[in-house]
């Protein structure tokens, strides 16, 4: 369940060591924690030190609120972020999402490495994430009782990504889009699990994301998401997937996907 009392606490103790408020976060993925160290006169809290803030486990994720500007906007990027396969609930992976907003975040962009379903993507791809498909982990992060201070009991979900940020950002850029689909780890996909997303309508596959748009459509964050294409997803080619493969090819995209991540932060 997702507490207030606990959200509230949590936030009271960043708001104290920051002095001031981030109006974008940035939530990174596998590889990608990159993005933090570009942030200028940064205040690091290790999520250990936070009131209530879940602890991260998996290798190639570290643990740190890093807050500070970026490319010019004030921003708490997540360095390291929580998954199901960890063994955490969902409605524990989602909650610095609700303690961004209530440190006064209204924008939150979202990255992960996910593996390509869409055969006309190719590893080391970034694309935007234009739907995302939750329901086949049976798993959503909201179940419960809802707290109406946070959000409705029944959010809507029509537009999960802001569609004015990503039209901002494609009038500057060519971007493929995809719909990604959540799937709770931590084996990869059968080939037989592949060729049924493929068959659903997903283009991209991975371990995170979903909730945490769950989560920001809740409380009415606006939220745009970044794949990096690590793989192609089990079955597309014949080779095995691997933790290392993926995390080299995201170290590989570090240059493109920082420019793009520029991008999405001057156009709002
Ligand atoms: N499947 C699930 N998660 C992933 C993949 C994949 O192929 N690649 C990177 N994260």
């Amino acid at each position: 369940m997702i507490d207030y009392k606990k959200i509230k606490e949590a936030a009271d103790y960043i708001r104290e060591k920051a002095g001031f408020k981030p109006k974008i976060g940035l939530i990174l993925g596998s590889g990608l924690g990159f993005m933090a160290d570009e942030i200028e006169n940064p205040i690091v809290i290790d999520y250990k030190d936070i009131p209530n803030f879940p602890v991260s486990t998996v290798f190639g994720h570290e643990g740190k609120l890093v807050m500070g500007k970026l490319f010019g906007k004030d921003v708490v990027a997540m360095k390291g972020r929580f998954h199901t396969y960890e063994g955490y609930e969902p409605s524990i992976v989602v909650f610095p999402v609700y303690v961004m907003k209530e440190i006064g975040v209204e924008r939150l962009l979202i990255t992960n490495a996910a593996g390509g379903i869409n055969k006309g993507f190719e590893p080391g791809d970034v694309i935007l994430i234009k739907d995302i498909i939750s329901l086949l982990s049976f798993r959503n992060p909201l179940r419960g009782p809802n707290d109406e201070r946070l959000g409705p009991r029944f959010p809507d979900m029509s537009h999960p990504f802001d569609r004015e940020w990503m039209n901002k950002l494609k009038e500057k850029m060519n971007l493929k889009e995809g719909t990604y689909i959540w799937t709770l780890g931590p084996s990869y996909e059968t080939p037989a699990e592949i060729r049924a997303f493929d068959k659903l309508g997903a283009d991209l596959v991975g371990m995170s994301t979903a909730p945490e748009v769950i989560a920001a459509n809740h409380i009415g964050l606006k939220v745009l998401g970044l794949s990096c294409v690590t793989n192609m997803a089990a079955g597309i080619l014949d080779v095995p997937l691997s933790h290392e493969d993926v995390m080299r090819v995201a170290d590989k995209v570090k240059g493109k996907f920082a420019k793009i991540v520029r991008v999405a932060l001057e156009v709002v």
